[in-house]
């Protein structure tokens, strides 16, 4: 044939592909996502997030110091063991699980980037983020809580408290509320467009939060919905977030490409626990190649536009990438 382009003469050896490599996944992109609970000397395996675990704070500490021996730069913690009410009031417990646990692994590895999850479901006896009146999940009084959950954190050291709970207002709210303290070096990873997805099924596993009543489509958002998540995101920056999110990745990289096309902030996406559990069972059915899985899944966040990544498989990564 007589082709003067030959595409194909940029992808003949390793050495030209790596040339050429236009996305890289790197150590330093990742953020683990870490689970919390009572007790001591506790590594409790997750039945429905194989290879995850929940930790006592003791335990805890040994795993992030791990954690940043293999250079991953940040872990993001959620609560399991805690008490529930209606008005959620152990979440801003300044000696709650999560108050204590940050304080932990500040003093043993400040140098890791500490975030935790901002949101009132796993306090609720009800499992929503926000507080429930007359069967609604209302806005401007979940807020206050969720300012009085940030700042406690903080107050514990915390580096980035990480929204979830999609009530509007809440990461201006935060910022006040954080900078009036004093806490102005605190930074909002927000999760801007969270949408209302089946793919949290393991997490509510996880941390048993599942909302006993309802679903949370009220506050995260319709997944047939693009545009609105630029609205969010655009938001969320006016109000002072660091970092905004798109959750979860796979289902939504065009919206990832379309956030990171629209702002000047660093993209965070959230490669969730049905995205983990998608490739672990297929891997384990042979499906699919489970480390070429994992490593063309979280590439393809990238490359769609994603600055860091939340997954499971951070550690993983780590040491495939070693
Ligand atoms: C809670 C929260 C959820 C996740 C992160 N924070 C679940 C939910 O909104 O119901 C999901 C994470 C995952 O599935 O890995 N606000």
């Amino acid at each position: 044939m007589d082709l003067t382009k030959r595409p194909r003469r940029l992808r003949r050896t390793q050495a030209v592909r790596s040339l050429v490599r236009e996305t890289s996944l790197r150590v330093d992109d990742l953020i683990y996502p870490m689970f919390v609970t009572e007790g001591e000397r506790i590594r409790e395996p997750i039945d429905s997030m194989p290879g995850q675990f929940r930790f006592s704070v003791d335990a805890l500490v040994a795993e992030c110091r791990e954690i940043c021996d293999l250079g991953i730069p940040a872990v993001n913690l959620f609560g399991y063991s805690v008490e529930k009410d209606d008005m959620a009031t152990k979440s801003y417990d300044a000696d709650g699980l999560i108050q204590r646990a940050i304080r932990a692994i500040k003093a043993a590895v400040p140098q890791l980037c500490l975030q935790t999850d901002v949101a009132l479901d796993p306090y609720t006896n009800h499992g929503h983020d926000g507080l429930v009146v007359d069967g609604e999940i209302v806005n401007d009084e979940s807020v206050e809580v969720l300012c009085k959950m940030a700042l406690s954190h903080a107050e514990a050291g915390v580096d980035w408290v990480a929204p979830s709970d999609m009530m509007d207002g809440r990461v201006g709210g935060i910022r006040r509320a954080l900078d009036g303290a004093g806490f102005a070096n605190v930074g909002i990873l927000a999760y801007s467009a969270k949408y209302a997805s089946c793919f949290y099924g393991p997490f509510r596993g996880a941390l048993e939060s599942a909302p006993k009543k309802g679903d949370k489509k009220t506050y995260q958002m319709d997944p047939a919905n693009g545009r609105e998540a630029v609205k969010e995101i655009l938001l969320d920056i006016e109000e002072g977030a660091d970092v905004v999110m798109v959750k979860p990745a796979l289902a939504y990289l065009d919206v990832i490409a379309a956030v990171k096309a629209a702002c000047d902030v660093p993209v965070a996406a959230y490669n969730v626990s049905g995205e983990f559990g998608m490739v672990i069972a297929a891997a384990e059915r042979g499906w699919v190649d489970r480390e070429q899985a994992i490593m063309e899944v979280l590439t393809g966040i990238k490359r769609a536009g994603a600055d860091m990544i939340l997954t499971y498989f951070a550690k993983e990564v780590a040491g495939l990438l070693d």
